[in-house]
C-alpha cells in the first residue's frame, strides 16, 4: 500500500474513534441518564413493608415484558382510557388493596380488580384469568410477573419525572 493511502487510512481510523466517543458521550449524558442503582432498585416487597432490591437485567427483563403486555394502555406509567388510575406510586397506594409493591401488582395480574377493591375486572383487563381474550398475557410465567412490577414499581426512581406523567397536573 502506497504510504499516502496508509496514512489516508490511518486517518479516517482515527476520525470513526472520535465519532464513536461523541456519540457514546451523547447517549450516556447525565441529562437523559437511567438511574441504575442499587437505591433506586429497592422497592417494597410486600404489603407489610419488606424491601426487595432487583437486579438491573430483572427491570429491563421486566421493561420488555410491560412494553409488550401493557404498553398499548400504559406507555409512561398512565392509563390511556382513564387518567385517574395511572401507575404512579401515589395512584397505586391509594388503590384497594395498595398496588405499590410487589406482591400486590402480581396478583393483580392475576385477579384484577376495580380501584376501590370492590368488582373483578376478570372480563375487561388483561390477566392471567383470561389469557383467551388477551393473547398477551398467555406466556408470562410468575418471574415476568414480577419483574414487569419491579419495572413497574422501580419506573418512578430509575426514570424519574418520565414516569406517571407528572399525575399532579392532570
Ligand atoms: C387494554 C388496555 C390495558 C392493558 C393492555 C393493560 N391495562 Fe392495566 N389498566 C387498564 C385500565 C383501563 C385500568 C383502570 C381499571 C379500573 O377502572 O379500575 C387499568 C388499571 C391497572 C392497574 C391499577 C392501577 C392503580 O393505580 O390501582 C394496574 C396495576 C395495571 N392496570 C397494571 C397493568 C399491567 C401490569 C398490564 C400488563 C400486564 C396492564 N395493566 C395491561 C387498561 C389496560
Amino acid at each position: 500500500m502506497s504510504p499516502l493511502l496508509a496514512s489516508l487510512g490511518r486517518s479516517l481510523g482515527r476520525l470513526m474513534i472520535a465519532i464513536t466517543v461523541i456519540i457514546g458521550l451523547s447517549v450516556a449524558s447525565p441529562a437523559n441518564a437511567d438511574n441504575w442503582d442499587a437505591e433506586s432498585l429497592t422497592i417494597k416487597s410486600n404489603p407489610e413493608g419488606a424491601l426487595v432490591t432487583f437486579s438491573e437485567k430483572d427491570v429491563k427483563a421486566g421493561r420488555k415484558s410491560f412494553n409488550q403486555s401493557c404498553g398499548a394502555c400504559h406507555s409512561g406509567g398512565i392509563t390511556k382510557t382513564n387518567h385517574n388510575i395511572g401507575l404512579d406510586p401515589e395512584t397505586l397506594a391509594l388503590a384497594a388493596p395498595a398496588r405499590d409493591n410487589v406482591e400486590a401488582l402480581v396478583d393483580f395480574m392475576k385477579e384484577p380488580t376495580s380501584f376501590d377493591g370492590v368488582y373483578s375486572l376478570s372480563e375487561s383487563h388483561p390477566s392471567q384469568l383470561n389469557t383467551d381474550i388477551f393473547y398477551e398475557m398467555r406466556d408470562l410465567n410468575d418471574d415476568d410477573l414480577e419483574h414487569i412490577a419491579a419495572y413497574i414499581l422501580t419506573a418512578p426512581s430509575v426514570q424519574g419525572m418520565q414516569w406517571g406523567g407528572g399525575k399532579i397536573y392532570w
